[in-house]
């Protein structure tokens, strides 16, 4: 295969180098592009055939539904390890020994209080407050509360920064979903699991001691490693360039995680369930929801359907889909949204708008049907995608600044008016 790429523009033939990846991916390197063709860009609206980077972390591939995390396939991560082995393995590079996760969860265990002044943040935002917009805020206030995490260039203080905010997020996560319910805002048990820890500090009732489900701490271990990375999203670019500019850690995850809000985003796993709803209220009318989201005049989209880079199954949803079988199962819950959901995915994957368009079911598909029989309200289910999406987040940025990548700054295309002089008001 040829490693030069040759372009003619303005009747000039210029040559551009070609790449090729671990996994045979081809890029076209065009750093040299402006400058060899006198100012000559490329465009490409939503990046959707441009590399913003060179990574290492998690490798997809959308046509046959692959998913790996620093090479481990998703199944096997879902199937064998656990949510902290999968952020150290993320973040660093390897799975762990038995030793280094000990060190690590033991570090992010001894950063794991929040600065009691975080309280009067969450106190003055109403009930009404949507989690995202609170846990976003939240995140962005650490920084204030650890001036020592913001300028980070040394791999020791970056490492600080990680097992600080590995320690403090879920805390947060926890906070953001007591204060909507009115109850205490209270610290773990650090001789708990990570998982089973954050979930005593969501649920336990002040009048009650908190009593472990391996049912629901599995299922929750294993939606955190589904989510935990997903290489160059849009909340992921965010915080690649948000951390590009060397804006700390903390800043950037903050972006992040307002990013992964949209409902086109992370926002889909909440807007999913409410579909769903929506459906039920509706007497289980699917084909009508169906109608809707083939009518190009409808801005209604069958949320939890479609992704940028999947035009196959996204795995990670078939291994949800049999979760929440087992889950509900389990915990002996008969949730008839759960039959709407696969309803609504045997008609689309038969319908010709949805499989000509290679329309599949995404990870939000099936997700909320997991949180909701866990007795997560469904505002939350966002931030529980940021909790799972946390190593993924760190590990990219980590490796942005590690590589020292530039900053990021795209081009543009001017569609503007050209020179006009000045107009005086009273000639307008
Ligand atoms: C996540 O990128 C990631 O990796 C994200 C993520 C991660 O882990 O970080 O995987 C998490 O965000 C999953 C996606 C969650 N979003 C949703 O479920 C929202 C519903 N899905 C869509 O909005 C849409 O599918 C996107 C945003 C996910 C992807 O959109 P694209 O790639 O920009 O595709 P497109 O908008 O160009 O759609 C192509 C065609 C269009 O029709 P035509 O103009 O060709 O006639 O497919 C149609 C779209 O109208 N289409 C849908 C649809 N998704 C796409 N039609 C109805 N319902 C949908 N859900």
């Amino acid at each position: 295969m040829s490693n030069i790429a040759t372009l003619e523009v303005n009747g000039q033939k210029h040559e551009l180098p070609v790449v090729t990846g671990t996994e045979n991916e081809v890029a076209i390197d065009i750093k040299s592009l402006r400058a060899t063709t006198g100012g000559v860009i490329t465009i490409d609206p939503g990046y959707k055939n441009t590399g913003s980077c060179e990574s290492g972390i998690t490798f997809l591939d959308g046509e046959k539904g692959i998913l790996r995390y620093r090479g481990y396939s998703i199944e096997e991560l879902a199937e064998k390890a656990d949510f902290l082995e999968v952020a150290y393995l993320l973040i660093f590079g390897e799975l762990p020994s038995t030793e280094q996760l000990d060190k690590f969860y033991s570090d992010i265990k001894s950063k794991s209080v929040v600065d009691d002044d975080i309280r009067k943040i969450v106190d003055a935002f109403p009930k009404s407050a949507h989690p995202m917009g609170v846990l976003s805020s939240l995140t962005s206030a650490l920084t204030a509360f650890n001036p020592s995490s913001v300028n980070v260039d040394s791999e020791e203080e970056m490492y600080n920064s990680v097992v600080k905010i590995l320690g403090k997020f879920p805390v947060l996560v926890a906070w953001t979903m007591r204060k909507k319910q009115g109850l205490p805002l209270d610290y773990g048990d650090n001789s708990l699991g990570y998982v089973e820890n954050v979930l005593k500090m969501m649920f336990k009732q002040p009048n009650e001691e908190y009593i472990q489900n391996k049912v629901i701490v599995d299922a929750l271990d294993k939606l955190l490693i589904l989510h935990a990375d997903h290489e160059q999203n849009c909340s992921t670019s965010t915080v690649r360039i948000v951390g590009s500019s060397h804006a700390g850690l903390f800043a950037s995850l903050s972006a992040g995680i307002s990013a992964l809000w949209g409902p086109l985003h992370g926002g889909a796993n909440q807007a999913v369930l409410e579909m769903l709803e929506a459906i039920k209220e509706d007497g289980g009318d699917t084909k009508k929801y169906m109608a809707k989201a083939k009518d190009k005049n409808d801005p209604f989209r069958l949320m939890g359907f479609g992704h940028r880079v999947y035009k196959n199954f996204d795995p990670r949803a078939k291994i949800i889909k049999v979760a929440a079988d087992e889950v509900l199962e389990s915990l002996g819950v008969d949730d008839p949204i759960l039959a709407i959901a696969k309803g609504l995915e045997q008609e689309a994957l038969n319908d010709d708008y949805f499989v000509k368009r290679k329309l599949y079911p995404n990870v939000d598909f099936y997700s909320g049907i997991i949180y909701r029989a866990m007795g997560i309200p469904t505002e939350m289910f966002t931030v529980m995608f940021a909790l799972g999406r946390l190593p993924g987040w760190i590990a990219q940025w980590r490796e942005m600044r590690l590589r020292k990548e530039p900053i990021g700054r795209p081009r543009q295309l001017y569609i503007g008016e050209t020179y006009r002089d000045f107009k005086n008001i009273e000639k307008r």
